[in-house]
């Protein structure tokens, strides 16, 4: 096959370098336990105030068309303090992946307000964003989809870099080779195209693209859902070792709890478009108060096989909603267990301080049946 001009660019400019004469320790992705979060400063590192997010079509015959508004996301709040790592969780559509490509510009929001240390992001135009767009990145789900597949991995971690304005042209290359080693790939596989490579070390590339825009948040989108479980938690650690070493803040959205709690400080639990829960990540998995995330907790898998067979599971009744439909109460209460009258006629907003709640009935729940079922 014919070398494209590119190719042949990183090959030459590789010939003058060895990875050795890069003043850089290679990171070795290992458990690093969480870094505690830069605490009680003024302003969070990111702001999210009252977001909604509604997608609107047109549907049937031209004398008969028909509006219809899925409600993805709608009147979501919470914060990310900088070095912090917030977890969202949540069941499959209810709006986990909008509200992250709404915070990073990728959808336009239809409500609400993002704020980036201070300064509102939500409205601005494509030119205005971008110095915000490089403190801020974005790690997809599927490796593959998000990589380019005609771009080398060199081209691929250098373009955030031309993009953004950052570097002459020599330091571009010199910081792609350290970013590859940062995140554990060999700078020799620098001009290698994404499918000549494993779904992991592809995950690592798009973590080095989002590393090389120099962010302070990394918004990571179910980073590790499609990896095999060993290479998960290879991939999780590799993202807690660079939160320790450079502060990053993190908005980390996964199915699994345990990986969730694994990784963040707080964390967040999405319901039809809303957070029902919102607590210190130890706190919610110990104490969980909303009856929904009591739920999910009850259904997660144990490791011990013994309080696996014998553990109390929640069944939800009923349908998830759909979020066609704007609820006059309660989003979960065609579902809820405790469900009352009252239920149905108020509005659930988040309160609390620490540990919020959208659920009225929240307080009668001292004991939790489930305490420390994810702890091992
Ligand atoms: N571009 C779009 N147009 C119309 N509806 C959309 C669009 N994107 C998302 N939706 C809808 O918005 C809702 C939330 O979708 P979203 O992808 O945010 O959920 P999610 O929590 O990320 O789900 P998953 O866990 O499966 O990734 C879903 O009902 C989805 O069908
Ligand atoms: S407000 Fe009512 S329906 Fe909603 S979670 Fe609480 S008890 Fe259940
Ligand atoms: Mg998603």
């Amino acid at each position: 096959m014919a070398r494209s001009p590119d190719r042949a660019i990183w090959s030459t400019e590789w010939s003058h370098h060895s990875a050795g004469s890069l003043a850089i320790a290679t990171t070795t992705a290992q458990s690093t336990g969480l870094a505690p979060p830069a605490c009680g400063l003024p302003v969070p590192l990111l702001e999210v105030r009252e977001l909604a997010v509604h997608f609107s079509s047109w549907h049937g015959p031209p004398w008969r068309r028909r509006e219809r508004v899925v409600r993805a996301v709608d009147g979501v709040s919470f914060s990310v303090r900088p070095g912090e790592t917030l977890g969202l969780v949540g069941e499959s559509g209810c709006g986990k992946s909008t509200t992250a490509r709404a915070i990073v510009n990728l959808v336009p929001p239809t409500a609400g307000e993002v704020l980036l240390d201070g300064a509102r992001i939500d409205r601005l135009s494509a030119k205005a964003i971008l110095p915000y767009r490089r403190r801020m990145q974005m790690v997809f789900q599927d490796p593959m989809a998000s990589l380019n597949p005609r771009m080398t991995v060199g081209r691929t971690i250098t373009e955030p870099m031309k993009i953004f304005g950052l570097y002459d042209r020599r330091t571009r290359q010199l910081e792609t080779l350290r970013l590859m080693e940062l995140v554990g790939l060999n700078p020799r596989f620098l001009n290698r195209y994404p499918h000549e490579f494993s779904g992991g070390q592809r995950q690592r590339i798009g973590i080095a693209r989002a590393l090389a825009a120099g962010p302070e948040l990394i918004v990571c989108d179910e980073p590790v859902s499609a990896l095999d479980v060993s290479i998960q938690a290879q991939v999780i650690n590799l993202l807690m070792d660079l939160q320790q070493q450079f502060g990053l803040a993190y908005l980390f959205i996964a199915h699994n709890l345990a990986v969730v709690r694994h990784i963040s400080h707080r964390v967040g639990v999405m319901y039809l478009g809303r957070i029902v829960e919102l607590a210190d990540a130890a706190e919610l998995y110990r104490n969980p108060r909303h009856p929904y995330t009591q739920a999910l907790l009850s259904a997660a898998p144990v490791p011990d096989p013994v309080r696996e067979r014998t553990r109390e599971r929640i069944v939800l009744q009923g349908e998830i909603g759909s979020p066609e439909y704007e609820p006059v109460g309660c989003p979960f209460a065609d579902r809820c267990p405790l469900v009352e009258a009252r239920c149905r006629e108020e509005p659930q907003r988040l309160i609390g301080e620490e540990h919020l709640v959208a659920c009225w009935k929240a307080t009668l729940y001292e004991a939790n049946p489930f305490a420390d079922r994810l702890c091992d």
